[in-house]
């Protein structure tokens, strides 16, 4: 079971366990981070479940698709470490992986 560290807004760190198979915007979801909005649901098509991603994990992250980059083109707040939580699914790889919600746009 991969463990998730994720930041919140605050700069609070939290470990929390994640189900391979589920994304990260899920696994958030299910422990209550309610700063990521999450508002599509996954479909890549709102952009409000912005995260930072530890840059030490790069090597293990799907690649960003053409969707997901036009999304996040749309934040006033990408980073080289920003991706879309909904499209990043949990695997044994990504054990670790510490994540930092983005501000909200
Ligand atoms: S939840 Fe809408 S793009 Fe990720």
């Amino acid at each position: 079971m991969p463990k998730l560290i994720v930041v919140n807004r605050a700069g609070e760190e939290q470990a929390v366990d994640g189900d391979t198979g589920l994304s990260v915007m899920e696994v958030m979801r299910d422990h209550g981070f309610d700063e990521l909005l999450a508002l599509c649901g996954g479909c890549c098509s709102c952009a409000t479940c912005h995260i930072y991603v530890d840059p030490a994990f790069a090597d293990v992250l799907p690649a960003i698709s053409a969707d997901e980059n036009d999304l996040l083109d749309s934040s006033d707040h990408r980073s080289e470490a920003s991706r879309l939580s909904c499209q990043l699914v949990l695997s044994d790889a990504m054990d670790g992986l510490r994540v930092t919600i983005a501000p909200e746009d």
